[in-house]
């Protein structure tokens, strides 16, 4: 294993990727992290994230400089590398202006972490201050024109430094850097796959429920599927999966969701048909946030009195992700929560007297899709768009009918069919209809309508942060908007959604 420590960079969730992308399990700490917790890990080696601080600052994060004397390798990424030149008693000159962009590196030596490399590389800098001079037992691996230290090594102590970023894909030869780190360095192997995951967490569900009963709110979503079929392989029919259908899902979700679950995997679920006391809970509102406090208040109180059925059940398993553990631990994180989840039973534990089971809050959304096909899911749930928990009831615009849900999902069945049959599905982070509270003049046939307008919203994304409105080519927009005003009785006219987030959100509500 490598211990990252997390000292604000941008990048530390990159750095531990590449690790893992080398099949060595990584995981990331807070500065704070104790030097017995660090022994405890036993981390074959410590890579040192960059980030945004000058060591020269008051609030700079530091950690515990007993690290350097633990005989463990140890890899200072820029800010990691000031920080540790600074701790052993060289100096860090402050920065007049940043250095930002490409840089040419001038390699030492193809030896040591620049072994397989020679001579002038690109590399990717993202720096204020540089090191000045270095402590005792180091030297200088390699340069550039702006930064003579740009990398710096004690081989002897097996301390390393980069001023330069190898872990993002503008460093050309970076994967070759961390590679040397990881197996000539540290003396890594590379073991770490989704195959050798799910034995071992198999065997700690299994070790840890024992003969007890769990829950587990399945949504369809690739986690809380991902989650289920694990714990399902661990523990049979000891789990318990709840779907609640709110009536506010897409065409056929539920029934193809009740296959996979029941047919194939053969699992103990129970399906909840909610969808008239979702609907009826909803009538009349049109505020959106009323929407979703509603929607996730009936949520709970059904799902709540469902888990009650199941008697002695000790624990609750839920899907959550790496990204959120990080970001909830890490004293530098970013915002609290990419993407909320809205099957928030956070409450329900506690009030249940049930104990969490998160099997995959070490895991990347990437990670948990290979998991998922090496569990035998079907490619159709490994790979599905992400849904928001208030489902369909956030795309209607103004108050939510049934005859209205009836709209909006033969639209939206009609654009994801098209979006599916050309090839786009997977190249779009989400893609879906919005049902609007205006009618607009038509002509069909010899008859003047006056119908709905939907729009359709297309949107690529890494993380629902930020997102661009996709560049769908016109063949395929006329397609969708003829094939829904000529299928789906209501509708008689198509808008496209081209506005980007920011200023825009993804959802229209
Ligand atoms: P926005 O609209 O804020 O959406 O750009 C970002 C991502 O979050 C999803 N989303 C939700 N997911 N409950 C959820 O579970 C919600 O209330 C909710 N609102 C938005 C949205 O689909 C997108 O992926």
């Amino acid at each position: 294993m490598i211990l990252i420590i997390d000292f604000g960079s941008q990048y530390n969730q990159l750095i531990a990727r590449r690790v893992r992308e080398c099949r060595v399990y990584s995981r990331i700490y807070p500065p704070g992290v104790d030097i017995d917790t660090i022994k405890a890990l036993n981390p074959e080696g410590i890579i040192l994230s960059g980030g945004p601080s000058s060591i020269y600052e008051n609030e700079s994060p530091g950690m515990d400089s007993a690290v350097f004397n633990l005989d463990i390798p140890i890899l200072g990424i820029c800010y990691g590398m000031q920080f540790m030149v600074h701790a052993l008693g060289g100096t860090v000159k402050q920065a007049e202006k940043r250095e930002y962009g490409f840089a040419e590196l001038l390699v030492e030596n193809p030896e040591g972490l620049f072994a397989g490399i020679k001579g002038k590389t690109q590399c990717w800098m993202s720096h204020g201050d540089s090191v000045e001079t270095l402590p005792e037992g180091f030297r200088v691996t390699a340069s550039t024109e702006n930064t003579p230290v740009a990398a710096a090594e004690n081989v002897r102590k097996r301390l390393y430094g980069l001023q330069f970023h190898p872990e993002v894909a503008h460093t050309p030869e970076g994967s070759k850097i961390l590679r040397n780190f990881l197996f000539k360095t540290c003396g890594c192997k590379p073991t770490w796959t989704m195959k050798s995951f799910a034995g071992k967490s198999i065997r700690e569900i299994t070790q840890t429920v024992g003969s007890k009963k769990v829950l587990l709110g399945l949504s369809g979503g690739v986690d809380s599927s991902v989650t289920a079929i694990l714990l399902h392989r661990a523990i049979g029919k000891q789990l318990t999966c709840i779907f609640v259908d709110n009536g506010l899902l897409r065409k056929n979700e539920a029934a193809k969701l009740k296959k996979v679950f029941r047919q194939h995997f053969d699992a103990n679920i129970r399906f909840v048909n909610a969808g008239g006391l979702f609907l009826r809970a909803l009538a009349g509102i049109i505020d959106p946030e009323r929407k979703r406090k509603i929607i996730g208040r009936i949520f709970m109180e059904v799902f709540e009195a469902e888990a009650k059925k199941i008697r002695d059940a000790e624990f609750l398993a839920q899907g959550t992700l790496y990204p959120d553990v990080i970001e909830s631990v890490s004293a530098f994180g970013g915002p609290t929560s990419i993407i909320k989840s809205h099957h928030n039973v956070g409450g329900l534990p506690r009030k249940m007297k049930l104990k969490l089971i998160e099997p995959l809050k070490y895991l990347f959304k990437d990670e948990v899709r290979l998991l998922g096909k090496e569990l035998g899911l079907p490619e159709e749930l490994i790979w599905r768009q992400p849904f928001p928990g208030p489902g369909l009831a956030i795309r209607i615009i103004g108050e939510v009918t049934r005859q209205r849900l009836t709209i909006l999902r033969e639209v939206d069945a009609v654009l994801l069919d098209q979006v599916r049959s050309k090839g786009y599905y997977r190249k779009l982070w989400q893609s879906f209809a919005v049902l609007l509270p205006l009618k607009s003049v038509g002509i069909m046939g010899d008859k003047r309508t006056y119908e709905n307008i939907v729009a359709i919203r297309a949107v690529t994304s890494k993380d629902a942060m930020t997102a661009d409105w996709a560049k769908l080519p016109h063949d395929l927009l006329g397609d969708i908007s003829n094939k829904i005003i000529n299928e789906v009785r209501g509708v008689n006219r198509v808008v496209y959604d081209i506005s980007s987030k920011p200023p825009s959100t993804i959802e229209w509500e």
